[in-house]
Formats: structure tokens, sequence, C-alpha cells
């Protein structure tokens, strides 16, 4: 899966505190919103399967809980080997229930690999049509001999089994097959099968779609449900005339049939080859789409309008091309007769590999010039770069269990921006890794509560934690390490141990391991000088949490490193097997030139080499930001670092200036240099015109924006930043020739968008009245002249200056755009408001799915509690309904983490910090699912930024009003 939301840091905008009018209004949401639960107690079905207890024959003493249906994993003795489903959607409502439905038959042919006589197979939520015999399924032996009969069938809700207890023992070698009949809900819930909605020329039209990764192919019939049991699926979609049918394999036939009475469609698929359940995929439609065929046949699906509109050309333009440069990364041909990929308006993560059926959120698929920013265009080009990249890896070759997911996300996070640089040569995306992921996950490995990359096989058991594990550390930690690997191995290198890798295990599982051992085999045939193998190395990166911060001292020529904790106080209680110690190599340079790549295998070591002696000679360690360490330096070096950078910038490498700003602050920030040295890190930004220093220095004043917002602190840090960003304000109006035309390069355009914001949010009058006159332009005339590069931006600041008319008309805007992108732009400023009522309302609306999508609705929450005015609404919202939010929007999410973590980011008193525990224990049962880590990590983090800003307030005050 992609990531889901990525939200943009610079929508909030400084304003009033809440007020009283504001506390009473958040009573009355919360009546409406306790009686809105009682409401939807009532009207939904309990999801439960027909027979979900126990029948009176089994035992009924109170179970120790070791019964193997108690456990989450599938015992070791059965394997799949091939599947027939059928599955016909409804995609209207049962006349009489009201329910969307979906039924279906299939058939399972598995081989008894250890004599049993039970059989487990998942199920979760499906209701069965019991044969004959009263039993939820038939069991007959394929070629010779015969079955043993069914005993007892029944539902395991819990561990979402269907058990069979059989009357004899199935026979090891033999292979049986296993019929069932069921019928599930098409619920709106983005997990298994489930249907989306959205409005066509005034029309309502609905699609069953899928998303089964990681555990919810148990929801659209019952199959053994673990990614290591692969096997064949010949699919079967019945459908109404006039829609289409996809799924993984292409379509072999459809013909027009009759049942219960009805003319109906009728699919079939051609078999798909061997895979695991969680990438399966069906979909019915009435969608179109547009092909082309680039040695394979690729297809873009999307809603009709859009696909007319041509939203669909720039994915169809670039996926042969990202294909073909992954089947030469991979020296391996696609392993599918066709590539198709489809957008789904309601889709809970970012994007999903299925294989051969990519599925996509709009936003992550459609491409509109008209209303696409550079940033928009960006996101597909990497987010389908990272889906095609799993069509390999971790679809021919998968990982064994999810303990091992950083694997998978990782790699595929890592190459999606190696696959986009193809797409996109001109926008060196490649360096972006760095502010995207690198400075992202330093923010959450830094912390105490953080954890491996790997996770022990036994402790990821139920679905929530496997939920869980979709992480920033998976996703970004991974990618970084790899990254990092591959850069030490060379590229080559790293490619031919993949390579031989993907042959070696093709249409089959894997642990981590066998990675290394395949890259060993290169770097031994290659003969690339290492200090240990590759495994050694990378166990210290893969199976210990954190990362260290190296010490150079270039006066002793001393390195030494040590677990960068960003709260110095906090206490780890982890345990590491390595100590807190990692295998680190060192990319460097000495007074700009590039110096060999050396190792610090111990805790400290003397290399003389990084001695100075020269008074202007400096020493910058981890070249490129491609090492997962932060680096501090003897305070000389660092005042030499600084002269460079205020005397002649461009001297450092442009990734290093907005390294030095990002170790600088994070350093500070574990008070292993004064706040105020962070901060100096800021004065030579007047003359800098890159993009990625600057957004490295936003990305962490963010967080004295969030601490001090609240405070008189405020109005010192904006007269400061307001002084530094004009110059590039006004860069930017001499290029833009007056803010008429765009700037050319990608990363420019990016940095104009810094410019904006940060010009508009710290007060400067000539940006507020631009956007205020593009706004009120947009609004005069119905005509917006707004740039899509500036409009998220200029959206919210206009919005924040603005009251209700303003809102009211984004309001209308976003109901009536078609096209996701600029929805998106406008949901994510109708959160800048400051009038406290407006962001009641629009909190009160992420709850209603006919307003805020449910795939949107956490994101929107999140929006608010990033504006300084809505955080604390945001939060008593999130209290008063966390009940009804988790039983909605707590099940297969991973936003949820980003949920937590977003709304509390900005908390820093010890009054929040009380009721953060407040909440985690009055919560406790009904839970945070894949949001318990994030609650932890909150409360940590409160913790350290109330010592933070008592300890630094007064300093940073006093330097922001006399920066030098
Ligand atoms: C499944 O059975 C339960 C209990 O009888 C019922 O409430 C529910 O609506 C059924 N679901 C479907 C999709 O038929
Ligand atoms: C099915 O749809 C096609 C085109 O939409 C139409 O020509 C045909 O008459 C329909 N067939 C039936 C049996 O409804
Ligand atoms: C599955 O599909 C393949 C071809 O796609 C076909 O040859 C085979 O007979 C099918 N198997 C079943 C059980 O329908
Ligand atoms: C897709 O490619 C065609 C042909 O090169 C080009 O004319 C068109 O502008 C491209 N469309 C997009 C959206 O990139």
């Amino acid at each position: 899966m992609a990531k889901g939301i990525f939200i943009s840091k610079y929508l909030a905008v400084g304003g009033i505190i809440v007020g009283v009018a504001a506390l009473s209004t958040i009573i009355a949401l919360s009546v409406v919103y306790s009686q809105e639960r009682a409401k939807n107690n009532e009207a939904s079905p309990t999801h439960e399967g027909g027979t979900t207890s126990k029948p009176t024959t089994t035992p009924t003493t109170p179970s120790p809980s070791n019964e193997p249906w108690d456990k989450y994993r599938l015992p070791k003795t059965l394997v799949p080997h091939h599947y027939s489903v059928t599955l016909w959607p409804r995609l209207k409502p049962d006349p009489v229930t009201g329910l969307y439905i979906f039924t279906g038959n299939s058939f399972v042919e598995f081989e008894c690999v250890e004599e049993t006589d039970l059989i487990l197979i998942h199920s979760n939520k499906l209701n069965y049509t019991l044969d004959s015999n009263k039993k939820h399924a038939t069991l007959s032996a394929v070629s010779s001999g015969s079955a043993p009969a069914i005993k007892n069938s029944w539902l395991k809700t819990e561990t979402q089994y269907l058990v069979l207890e059989l009357d004899g023992k199935l026979v090891k070698g033999q292979t049986y097959r296993l019929d069932t009949e069921f019928t599930g809900e098409l619920a709106d819930d983005l997990g298994g099968f489930y249907r989306s909605e959205y409005i066509e020329d005034g029309v309502k039209k609905v699609i069953a779609t899928t998303q089964m990764q990681a555990t919810d192919a148990r929801k659209s019939f019952p199959c053994f449900d673990e990614p290591a049991l692969k096997a064949y699926f010949n699919i079967t979609l019945i459908h109404e005339n006039g829609t289409v049918a996809l799924s993984n394999g292409a379509e072999k036939e459809t013909t027009l049939i009759t049942m219960d009475d009805q003319e109906v469609l009728q699919t079939v698929f051609e078999r798909t080859e061997k895979m695991s359940t969680y990438l399966l995929a069906f979909i019915v439609s009435d969608y179109d789409y547009i092909n082309t065929i680039d040695g394979v046949q690729i297809r873009i699906y999307a809603r009709k309008p859009a696909i007319a509109a041509g939203q669909g050309d720039y994915a169809l333009n670039i996926t042969g091309p990202i294909l073909k440069f992954f089947e030469e990364y991979y020296n391996s041909t696609y392993p599918l007769p066709k590539s198709d990929q489809i957008a789904i308006p309601d889709f809970n993560a970012g994007a999903m590999e299925n294989w051969g059926l990519i599925t996509y959120r709009e936003t992550a698929l459609l491409y509109d010039d008209a209303f696409a920013s550079n940033s928009n265009k960006e996101r597909i080009a990497t987010i389908i770069a990272h889906e095609l990249a799993h069509m390999w890896f971790g679809n021919l070759v998968t990982l064994r269990w999810w303990n091992d997911l950083w694997l998978n996300e990782g790699f595929a996070s890592y190459v999606e921006y190696l696959g986009a640089d193809k797409a996109e040569p001109e926008w060196n995306v490649t360096d972006l890794i760095v502010l995207n992921d690198v400075h992202r996950v330093f923010a959450v490995d830094a912390l105490a509560s953080s954890h491996p990359l790997s996770s022990l096989e036994d402790d990821i058991q139920k679905p929530a934690q496997i939920s869980e594990l979709f992480d920033a550390i998976s996703y970004s930690k991974g990618a970084s390490v790899l990254r990092m690997l591959s850069d030490f191995l060379t590229e080559p290198v790293f490619t031919k141990g993949l390579q031989s890798y993907l042959r070696e295990f093709a249409f089959d599982n894997t642990v981590y391991t066998d990675l290394w051992s395949h890259l060993q085999a290169a770097v031994d045939d290659a003969k690339v000088d290492l200090p240990k193998s590759v495994q050694d190395i990378m166990n210290t990166w893969v199976l210990q949490m954190g990362f260290p911060v190296v010490t150079i001292d270039t006066a002793s020529g001393s390195v030494s490193q040590k677990h960068f904790l960003l709260d110095p106080d906090s206490i780890v209680t982890t345990p590491s097997p390595y100590n807190y110690e990692w295998s680190v190599p060192i990319r460097w340079m000495k007074t700009g030139t590039d110096q060999d790549l050396i190792w610090l295998m111990e805790k400290s070591a003397t290399n003389d080499d990084m001695k100075v002696t020269g008074a202007s000679d400096w020493v910058l360690a981890n070249r490129d930001v491609v090492g997962y360490y932060r680096v501090n330096y003897d305070a000389a070096n660092w005042e030499k670092l600084l002269a460079a950078l205020s005397n002649n910038h461009e001297s450092i490498p442009k990734i290093n200036r907005a390294q030095l700003v990002d170790d600088a602050f994070n350093l500070a920030r574990a008070k292993i240099i004064p706040t105020v040295q962070a901060l100096k890190t800021t004065l030579y930004l007047k003359n800098e015109r890159e993009y990625m220093p600057w957004k490295s220095a936003l990305d962490n004043l963010d967080f004295f924006f969030l601490m001090f917002d609240r405070s008189e602190v405020y109005g010192a840090i904006q007269e400061y930043l307001r002084n530094q960003v004009t110059p590039l304000f006004q860069h930017y109006k001499e290029l833009t020739s007056n803010w008429t035309n765009v700037p050319d390069g990608h990363m420019d355009q990016y940095n104009q968008v810094n410019a904006i914001s940060l010009a508009c949010k710290t007060g400067l009058k000539e940006c507020q009245d631009l956007v205020q006159s593009w706004f009120k332009e947009w609004m005069d005339t119905d005509k917006n002249p707004i740039h899509p590069n500036l409009r998220s931006t200029v959206y919210c600041n206009a919005i924040a200056a603005g009251g209700v008319k303003e809102w009211d008309f984004a309001w209308e805007k976003f109901n009536t755009s078609t096209i996701a992108i600029e929805a998106d732009k406008l949901r994510a400023a109708m959160a800048c408001t400051t009038t406290p009522w407006l962001l009641n309302r629009y909190l009160e609306y992420t709850l209603d799915p006919g307003r805020i999508r449910k795939q949107d609705a956490t994101s929107t929450i999140v929006y608010i509690a990033q504006n300084v005015d809505g955080q604390s609404l945001a939060w008593y919202f999130i209290k008063s309904n966390w009940n009804y939010i988790f039983t909605q929007y707590g099940g297969g999410s991973f936003s949820f983490a980003n949920l937590i973590n977003g709304v509390t980011k900005r908390f820093s008193t010890e009054f929040e910090l009380k009721q953060l525990n407040q909440f985690k224990e009055e919560n406790a049962e009904v839970g945070f699912g894949s949001g318990t880590l994030a609650v932890d990590q909150s409360i940590e983090r409160t913790q350290a930024n109330i010592k933070w800003i008592k300890e630094n307030k007064d300093s940073v005050l006093e330097w922001f009003q006399n920066p030098v």
C-alpha cells in the first residue's frame, strides 16, 4: 500500500485563542453525537455471521484459550493449491433490508501436509448457506479416496475462522476440496469487498471494489488468508448489464446469463499466477478506460467523465516507461499479461498494489493540469512507481509474514523515487527522499517509544497488530536504510543481488535475511570491501530501534556514536542486541572536497584524516544524507560551517545545507547544542534560493510555531522570519514577472509556494493583499485565477483572513468539484478559518459521510488541529467522540496513528499532558487499534515539549528579538 495521507504543514495560520462561545458549541456538539451514536447502534447490523456460537456438542467448559481456533495463526496442516470464486455484488440496496450485499460461492482445493481432523479457514463477516447436512461447507476428496464427514461447523468471530471439526482424519499427501456458499455485506467500510459511491450527472453511482491488505480477503470469501499460502485463483464476477468487471487476471469471456430471473453478465477471468490472498482484487463499475500496449496491455480506468476529460492520460503516459525501468532494474520481465490501474472515489490508503489491478485514490492517479499542482503530479508519479515496483518486489516474491512488512514497503518507498525519476528526469526527485522520508522518520525514530524495523513473527498476530506496522518506520526508515545499503554496496552490486533474489524466489515467499544472502553473494563476487558481512552490518539498523548521532571532533580526529534521543532524559526500556551501537558508513567532505568512505564500527575511534588544521577548513559528514544518522561537530567546526553558510553557502552541497539545518535543530532539541546555535543556521536563508534548505528550515521552525503560537514569543518569531523570507518573496515576484508566470524548475515551483506561505503567515502585507485579491477575484467572477501550484496556500490564507462568506464559497466549490485534487485543496483550506463556530461545524461534518467521505474524515480532523484556533476544538471533539470515531474508522485504517499524532502535536502544557493520560485511561476499554503506539508516543512527545519550553522560552524570545 502507498502511504495514505500527506498533510501539508503550512496550513495553520495564527490567530486568536478559543473562547467561551466555542466551548459551548462543543458541549452542544457532543450531545448531538451521543444521539447520533445511539441511532447508529440501532441501525447498524451486528456484522456477525449466521451461526456464531459454538454448538452444544463441543465442550463448553471455559476454554483455556489454547484451542487451535483461539490462535490467530493457521495451523501448518493444510496448504491451498487452487481456489475458484464466484461473486455477485449488488449495486442496489436490498428492497427489504436496505442493505447492499454480495453473494458468492467458492471452492478451494488444498493438500493435507500433516494429518488432522480439523479445518480452519479464515472467514470474517460472512453468512453461510448451510448444506443439506446443516453444515457451513461441503468437503470432498479430489481424485481418489473419500473425505471424512464434517462433525461440527461454526464461526469463530474473534479469530475470524470458519471452523470445521471432522469425524475422521485428513490424510497426509491427499488433496481435498471444500465448497461454500455465502453472503456478505457490501458496506461502505473501505475493507474487504466494499462499496464506493459518487454522483455523476445528478445520479448516484455505486462501485463494488476491494481492499484486501492486510487481512480482509477473508471478508469476501473463505480463504487461508496468510501471505505465505499462495495459490492459483479462478475468479468469476456476476454483474449487471452495462457494468464492467475487473480482477487480477485478464477477462476471458463475458456472457449474458440468467440468475434469479435476472439477465446479468458473467465475466470469467483467466486463472491468476500463484499469489497471496492479500493481493486479490474484484471490481464492478460502469467506468471507462484508456489503454496502450507497451509490451503489456496497460489500461487506466476511472469514472467516465474523468476519462473523457483526459485525466487518465498522465498515468497512461508514464506507466509504460516506469514498467520498462523496473524490468531492467530487476532484470525480469513484467510477470503478468496485463496491468490495470483504477481510481476509486472512496479509498483508505493512497493506493494498493493488487497484482495486475492496482487501486488508487483518485488524487493518486488522475491528473488534470488545470487543477493539479506540481506536488500533485509528483505524488502521482511516485505512487505509480511505488505500486509498480511491488509487482515484483512483494507480489512475485512475497515476504512470508507481516513482521517483515518493512522490507516490502521500505523497498518500494525507496525505489519509487528511482521509478519516478525515470518518468520525470528533470525533477531531481531522488533528492527529495531526504526531506520526505529520512528527515520525516528521524522525528519518530528518535523517541524512546520507537520500535525496530523488524519484529518477531510471534509478536505480530492480530489484525490490529498487523495494521500498526504500516507506519513511518516501515515505510520511511525502511526506505532510508535500503538507500544507505545501496550506496555503500554501490548500485550495480545492490541490483545484482536483488535480481538473483527475485530469480530464486519467484512465486514464492522469503524472510528478509534471504535478501541479505543474495546481496552478500553479489558483494563477494564484486569483491566489495566491507568491514563485516551485509547481514552483520544491516542487523544493527534492522534489529534495534533508533539511530546514532555521530560526533566528530576535528581537533582530535575522534569520531564517536551515541543513540540519538530527542528527549535526552527519556528512558529506553527496549533492550538492544547491539547495545545501541551501529555499523556506520560515513561519506564525508573536507572543505568542499569529497573524501573516501570510512566506517565507524565501534563506539568511538580516531581518524587522523578528520583532524583539521587550517583556520577556515571544515569537515562535513553524511554527504547527501545517504546515511541514516545525524552528525554533530566540535564547536569550532560548527562555527566554520556557519561561516561557510553565510559567506558562500554554495560551497556546501544543497542537500547538506538542508541537513545542517535539520541536524542543528534536532541536536538542540536533544540538548546536545544550544537552541540558539540551531537558530543561527537560519540566518543565511536571506541569501538562499534553493528549495531543500528552505523546506528543511520550515519543517523545523514549524516546531517553534507549534510551541509558541499561543505565546508572546510568536510576535518576535514572525518578525524575524518575515525579514528572512522577504528577499525570497521578492525573488519570485521578479522571476514570475509579478506573479504572472510559473517558474521552470520543479524545485523552484516548490520554493515559490514556501515563499508565499511563509510571507503570508508571517504577516507580509504585500503577500496577504495578493492572495486575498486573487481569492476575491475568484469569488467575484467565478473564474479561478490562481495557479494550481499556489492554490493550497492561497486558499488557506484567504479563508483564514476571511469569514463565513469565504468559507461558504469554498464549501460550495468543494461540493461541486468533480476533481478530487481540487476538492482536497479546498478541504484542507477550510480548516484554516479562525472562526470557532465554523471550525466546529466543520468538525461535525467529518462524521457525516454525506459531507466528508470516510476516507477523508481523520485527515480533515488533523487539518483542523493544525490550525492554532482549531487545536483544542479538535481535541475535545476527538475525546468526546472517541467511541464513535473508533468504531467507524478504527478498523484496518492505518491513518489512525496520524490522527492521534496530528491532534496532539501542539501539546506542551501540564494540563494537556493530564488530559492525554486521562484520555488513555478512559478509553482503555474501547482501545486505540492501530493508534495504540501513537498514544504512547504522544505522551512522550508532550512531556518532552513541556520540558523544552521551560528550558528554552526565554533564550528563544531573546534571540528572535535580537537575531545574531
Ligand atoms: C448476516 O446475518 C446476520 C444475523 O442473522 C444479519 O444481521 C446480517 O444482516 C446478515 N448479513 C447479510 C449480509 O446478509
Ligand atoms: C445489455 O446492454 C446492452 C448495451 O448496454 C444492450 O444493447 C442490451 O440490449 C442489454 N441486454 C439486455 C438483455 O438487457
Ligand atoms: C481455471 O482457469 C483456467 C484458465 O484460465 C482453466 O483452464 C481451468 O479449467 C479453470 N479451473 C477451474 C477449476 O475452473
Ligand atoms: C501524454 O503524452 C502525449 C504524447 O507524448 C502528450 O501529448 C500529452 O501531453 C501527455 N499528457 C500528459 C497529461 O502528460
